[in-house]
C-alpha cells in the first residue's frame, strides 16, 4: 500500500496501466489497493477517466538523507517507520536492545500515540510530527531537572522560525496557540533518575494536518496557522538543531538558565487557575517555575511550588 502512495506521491496523475506495471498487479488489484490506502491512511484520491489517479493534494514523505541535509551538524542517526505504535515506545524498545543512543525515531503515524497519563495522541498518516529522541543521561537528577520544559521552548523557536508567531507555552508540556494546541511533549525515563539513566524525548507537533473528528480538544496546525504546506523533513531538522543547542546549554547550566526566557513565553503568567491532582484541585495564581521547572504558585498568600507527571492545570475561568 505505501510503495502505491510513494508511486503517486507528487499529486500528478498516474495511470492505472503505469501504476499496475510498477507494482507488478492487474488494473483492477490497483484500484482495490487505491480504495484500501484511502480507507487506511486518510488519504484522498482522485480518479479522472482517461488521465488516471492522483492523490488531492502531494504528500512529501520523512526521509533521512533529506533531514540529514538540512542539519549537516547534527550527527544523530534517524530511523523512520511507516507505521508504529508509538515512537516513545519504539525508542523504548531500541534502548532495551542496546542500541546506540542519541537516537531520533520518527513515523508517518502511530497507531498507539500516547500522550501523559495515558492518553491518546492522535496521529494521522503522513501529516504531522512524531518525534523521539533516545538519550543517555550521566549528570543525575540535575541533567533532568527542568528538561520537558526545556524541550517546550525549542518547539516554540521551531514554530516560530517557520512563521507561527503567536505561539506559547503551558505548563507543564503543552505548545499553544491562543487556547488551540499545536504540540505537546512526553518525556519517558529508563533506569536510575539518580544515576545513569535514559530519558526519552517524544515531541508530537501538528504540522500539515487540516481536519480531524478525533482530538477532543482545540487544535491547531502549522499549516492552519501559516497557511503554507510545511516540509516535516526540513522542520525536525530545526527542531532537532534547536533540542541539541538547548539540550548543550542545559547540560553546562542546568534548567536555571532558561527560567526567565520559559517565564516571558508562559501564556498563563499571572492568571488564575486550578491545579487538578486526579479530582483534587489548587487554586491559585500562577507566579511562575522554580530553577528546577517546578510550577509556582500563590494559593492564599502563599507561595508553593507543584511537580510531578500527573498534575494538569486549568484555567479558572474554564473550569
Ligand atoms: P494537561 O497536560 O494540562 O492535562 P492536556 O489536556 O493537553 O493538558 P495532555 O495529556 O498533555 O493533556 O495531552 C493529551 C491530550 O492532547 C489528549 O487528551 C487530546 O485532548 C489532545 N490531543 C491528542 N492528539 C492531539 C493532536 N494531534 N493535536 C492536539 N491535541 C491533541
Ligand atoms: C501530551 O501533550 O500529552 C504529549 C504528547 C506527546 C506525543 C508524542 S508523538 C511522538 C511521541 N510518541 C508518543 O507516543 N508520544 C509522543
Amino acid at each position: 500500500m505505501l510503495t502505491l502512495l510513494k508511486l503517486l506521491k507528487d499529486g500528478k496523475f498516474h495511470s492505472g496501466q503505469d501504476l499496475g506495471a510498477a507494482l507488478g498487479v492487474s488494473r483492477s488489484a490497483v484500484w482495490k489497493q487505491l480504495q484500501q490506502m484511502e480507507s487506511a491512511l486518510g488519504v484522498e484520491v482522485h480518479k479522472v477517466r482517461g488521465r488516471g489517479y492522483r492523490l488531492a493534494q502531494p504528500i512529501s514523505l520523512l526521509n533521512e538523507a533529506e533531514i540529514q541535509a538540512a542539519a549537516p551538524s547534527l550527527d544523530w542517526p534517524v530511523q523512520i517507520f511507516d507505521s508504529i505504535d508509538s515512537t516513545n515506545v519504539a525508542a523504548i524498545r531500541s534502548i532495551n536492545l542496546r542500541v546506540p543512543v542519541p537516537l531520533i525515531v520518527l513515523a508517518e503515524r502511530q497507531t498507539a500515540g500516547r500522550g501523559r497519563r495515558g492518553r491518546k495522541w492522535v496521529s494521522p498518516f503522513g501529516e504531522n510530527i512524531y518525534y523521539s529522541l533516545a538519550l543517555r543521561i550521566e549528570g543525575g537528577m540535575r541533567q533532568l531537572e527542568g528538561l520537558s520544559l526545556l524541550v517546550g521552548l525549542a518547539v516554540l523557536k521551531t514554530l516560530k522560525e517557520v512563521g507561527v508567531s503567536a505561539v506559547g507555552l503551558k505548563w507543564p508540556n503543552d505548545v499553544l496557540v491562543g487556547r488551540r494546541k499545536i504540540a505537546g511533549v512526553l518525556l519517558e525515563l529508563l533506569g536510575d533518575p539518580a544515576d545513569v539513566c535514559h530519558v526519552v524525548i517524544g515531541v508530537g507537533l501538528n504540522v500539515n494536518m487540516r481536519a480531524s473528528d478525533e482530538v477532543d480538544q482545540e487544535w491547531t496546525s502549522v499549516y492552519i496557522e501559516t497557511g503554507i504546506p510545511s516540509n516535516r523533513n526540513e522542520l525536525v531538522a530545526r527542531l532537532s538543531t534547536n533540542i541539541a543547542a538547548y539540550l548543550a546549554v542545559h547540560q553546562d547550566q542546568g534548567f536555571g538558565a532558561f527560567r526567565e526566557e520559559w517565564e516571558k513565553n508562559h501564556l498563563w503568567q499571572g492568571r488564575a487557575v486550578s491545579l487538578f491532582t486526579g479530582l483534587e484541585a489548587t487554586e491559585g495564581v500562577v507566579l511562575g517555575i522554580d530553577s528546577q521547572g517546578a510550577l509556582l504558585l500563590d494559593v492564599g498568600g502563599v507561595q508553593k511550588s507543584f511537580s510531578g507527571g500527573e498534575l494538569s492545570l486549568r484555567l479558572r475561568d474554564d473550569t
